[in-house]
């Protein structure tokens, strides 16, 4: 019986592939249409952001233009360009191809008859591509939108730039459950790798994570709770759009438009608003781990970009004092500001230098100072370990060596233990404890 079935099933894989394979090799990419670009020649003039250089390649629907830049020499990322030269304004790269990988000077970026695109760098390596050979791919376009897509005969994208976002989501770009579920920071402006700082969409809510070297796993320092909460279901995909306001009809909201499964529901959230059309918008998180709206007016000169929303800021519902490295590598945050260093001998002020001391991994040769009224960023969308006695959290601290410092609430019996310190909050709260190790004297 099982050879039968399997001589019939090789039969009709036959026929399928033969009719799957007649119906693509009709769907070729026009020669015209197929295009060799390759990284050489002068750089362009404008200055844009990370203070690039860059050369911008033919593909252009205004404001987007598809370009090499590189920060550092000979290190090139196929990028994404917004911005136009007409608005004197910093023009940003909102989606790039190929972070943590670069190509080098006659780096070639090829557009085939079979379409499948194809960044290789001067020695014929592979850096990026679309993995689009043979699926039916006719065109390539830049849509008004600053989505790049390579499309059917009848329209449809069989891969599109919106789908692989690294730090930015432009106007009508998702985060999809089981696919592009996150943001990740760009390391520095020079530097274009992955940062500490990701935003992730999770079951039931948008979620910041900051990851130490020294951490294990990524810390919390926001969530979306205050906006929007998941009651029922979990997240499939959130959208970032642009609405206007009918009433008014001068008010454009930027909008979180979420779609959640089991049960399917579609619901929204207004996160921001300009007084003109703000569908070029974009949403960035960046290298300092905040996020950001900002909106580009093509009609403005010099000023087209105005930042509209930054969620961890003094104006907002949460403040920089929760932005991880807010006081650098070690200090105590109040009200925005850096206020002071903790040091085993008490406060003393803040400068960029402050650190903690790390300490021995020897429990004779370390211990613990004391810090009244203070919280790690970590505390506010953490639970910590309930019904813990403070020596509890104390010998969990010290067990680890990679532990830095534990912190404990008297009022409920919750431990935190902090595998980097960065950013402690002051708030006045005796029943908030915190506890740094120090090398013994
Ligand atoms: C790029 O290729 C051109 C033409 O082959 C060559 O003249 C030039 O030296 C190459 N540039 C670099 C930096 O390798
Ligand atoms: C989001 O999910 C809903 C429900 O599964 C689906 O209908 C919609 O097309 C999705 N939108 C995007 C942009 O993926
Ligand atoms: C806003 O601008 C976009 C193009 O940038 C356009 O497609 C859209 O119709 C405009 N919306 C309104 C309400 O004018
Ligand atoms: C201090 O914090 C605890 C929870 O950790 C809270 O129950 C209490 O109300 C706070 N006290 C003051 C004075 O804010």
């Amino acid at each position: 019986m099982a050879s039968s079935y399997s001589i019939y099933s090789t039969s009709l894989l036959l026929l399928l592939s033969f009719q799957l394979f007649s119906t693509i090799s009709e769907a070729i990419v026009p020669a015209s249409d197929t295009f060799t670009y390759v990284n050489e020649g002068d750089f362009g003039d404008y200055i844009v952001e990370y203070d690039a250089n860059y050369r911008a390649l033919p593909p252009f629907n205004n404001p987007f233009q598809l370009c090499f830049y590189n920060t550092t020499p000979n290190a090139f990322t196929l990028a994404l360009r917004m911005g136009t030269v007409r608005s004197e304004a910093l023009m940003r790269w909102v989606w790039e191809a190929n972070r943590g990988n670069p190509v080098r000077e006659n780096a070639t970026l090829t557009f085939g008859t079979d379409g499948n695109l194809i960044l290789a760098d001067s020695d014929g390596r592979i850096a990026w591509q679309t993995n689009t050979a043979n699926k039916g791919v006719v065109g390539f376009q830049v849509l008004p939108t600053g989505n790049m897509v390579l499309h059917d005969g009848k329209g449809n994208f069989i891969w599109q730039s919106f789908d692989s976002p690294t730090d930015t989501l432009l106007v009508g770009q998702s985060l999809k459950s089981g696919g592009a579920s996150k943001l990740v920071s760009r390391a520095s402006a020079m530097n274009n790798v992955d940062g500490a700082y990701s935003l992730v969409m999770e079951p039931k809510q948008l979620a910041m994570y900051y990851k130490s070297p020294n951490s294990p796993r990524p810390m919390l320092y926001w969530s979306s709770a205050e906006w929007f909460t998941i009651d029922k279901g979990s997240l499939a995909n959130l959208t970032l759009t642009s609405v206007p306001d009918t009433d008014e009809g001068f008010l454009y909201y930027l909008v979180f438009d979420y779609f959640t499964k089991n049960p399917s529901s579609n619901q929204n959230r207004y996160m921001a608003y300009s007084r003109y059309n703000n569908t070029l918008s974009y949403l960035r998180l960046g290298i300092d781990g905040n996020l950001r709206f900002y909106t580009y007016n093509p009609n403005v000169q010099g000023v087209a970009w105005e930042l509209v929303y930054t969620f961890l800021d003094r104006g907002s519902m949460e403040g920089e004092c929760q932005l991880p490295e807010k006081c650098g590598k070690f200090g105590l945050c109040e009200n925005n500001q850096c206020v002071a260093c903790p040091t085993p001998n008490g406060l003393i002020g803040w400068s960029r230098e402050c650190e903690a001391k790390v300490a021995s991994c020897k429990a004779s040769e370390f211990g613990y100072y004391k810090l009244e009224g203070v919280d790690h960023f970590m505390i506010k969308y953490t639970r910590g370990d309930g019904g813990r006695k403070e020596s509890d959290c104390e010998s969990k601290c010290s067990k680890d060596c990679k532990c830095m410092g534990y912190f404990y609430h008297t009022s409920d019996s919750r431990c935190w233990i902090a595998y980097d310190l960065k950013t402690l909050t002051k708030n006045g709260n005796s029943t908030h404890l915190a506890y740094i190790k120090a090398p013994k004297k």
